[in-house]
């Protein structure tokens, strides 16, 4: 699997989110709960530098709630303040101006020390494509502001979204691309659709979810597609759904394109419930 990235597209997108941060006070850095380091940008670390961030895990309907209570942990351990949220529904988000606050506190209170009443908080949301910017950003203005196109270099007049008395929102998103540093990373992206299906063979895809749901989530798997032994390798699990379903080529053979299809839409839709596709214990050494 080669997925390609185009470092000029980087470069102009890190201009970009210089000239954003100059602007604001916090920076919520928007990731999928499902995957909340695949879904993170590698140099978030060195393009935020020293300003307050919150990270929010976004999408926490579609994620297995024990495994985002442990990733909560894990942010926390790095100093990290976490709120997790479904920027659809808007769960969650009633917090966020507090936590902002909290973000801000000591500098507030220097500000407040000295007679200066603190202005309203700027924030700025960043994240890679399709993590749920424009759904925050809409969910916090409580009306629908145009999507800017997930393309860096498209300026835009930015204005500034109230949301509560102490609280301001930057009506554009900062826009990140997604870490491509390995193949695992690019598969869990492409098994929760957070990168265009073009870009990976879906059959490639869909072996690599049967092969982490077997791993993780076995009865999920075998209670979707009634499934009685997940002892057989992936491959034949693949036949098997393919067959089941009933996609099958004109010899007879499974046309695996279509089943993975079906099998990427159902996980996608929370057919076999909600789902997480990383675990911090992934990432410990
Ligand atoms: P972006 O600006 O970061 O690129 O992402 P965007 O808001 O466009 O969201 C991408 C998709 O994720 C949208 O679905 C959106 O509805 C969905 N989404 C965002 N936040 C959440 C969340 O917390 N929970 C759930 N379940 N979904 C979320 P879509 O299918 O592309 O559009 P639509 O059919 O919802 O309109």
């Amino acid at each position: 699997m080669q997925i390609q990235w185009f470092p000029g597209h980087m470069a102009k997108a890190r201009r970009e989110m210089t000239e954003k941060l100059k602007m604001i006070d916090v920076v919520f850095e928007l990731v999928d709960a499902r995957l909340p380091l695949s879904s993170r940008n590698p140099m978030i670390d060195q393009i935020v530098g020293q300003k307050p961030r919150l990270v929010l895990l976004n999408k926490a309907d579609m994620a297995d709630p024990f495994i985002t209570k442990e990733w909560e942990n894990f942010f926390a351990n790095q100093g990290l303040m976490t709120l997790t949220v479904n920027s659809k529904t808007g769960q969650g988000l009633e917090k966020i101006s507090s936590y902002a606050k909290e973000l801000m506190k000591d500098k507030r209170n220097k500000m407040i020390e000295k007679g200066i009443k603190p202005r309203a908080i700027r924030a700025l949301i960043l994240g890679i494509p399709n993590v749920g910017k424009s759904t925050l950003i809409n969910r916090l203005a409580k009306k629908k502001i145009a999507k800017t196109g997930d393309k860096p270099g498209i300026t835009q007049k930015q204005q500034w979204i109230k949301v509560g008395k102490e609280l301001e929102l930057l009506d554009t998103p900062g826009i990140l691309w997604p870490k491509f540093e390995d193949q695992t990373t690019g598969y869990r992206l492409a098994v929760t659709g957070a990168i265009k299906d073009d870009i990976l063979d879906f059959s490639d895809i869909a072996l690599f979810a049967i092969r982490y749901l077997i791993k993780v989530y076995p009865e999920r798997l075998s209670e979707r597609y009634h499934l009685d032994d997940l002892s057989v390798p992936p491959i034949e699990i693949f036949d098997e759904i393919g067959k089941k379903r009933g996609c099958l080529l004109r010899g007879g053979e499974v046309d695996y394109d279509k089943a993975a299809e079906i099998i990427l839409r159902e996980i996608r839709s929370e057919k076999l419930g909600p789902l997480t596709f990383e675990h911090p214990s992934d990432y410990q050494e």
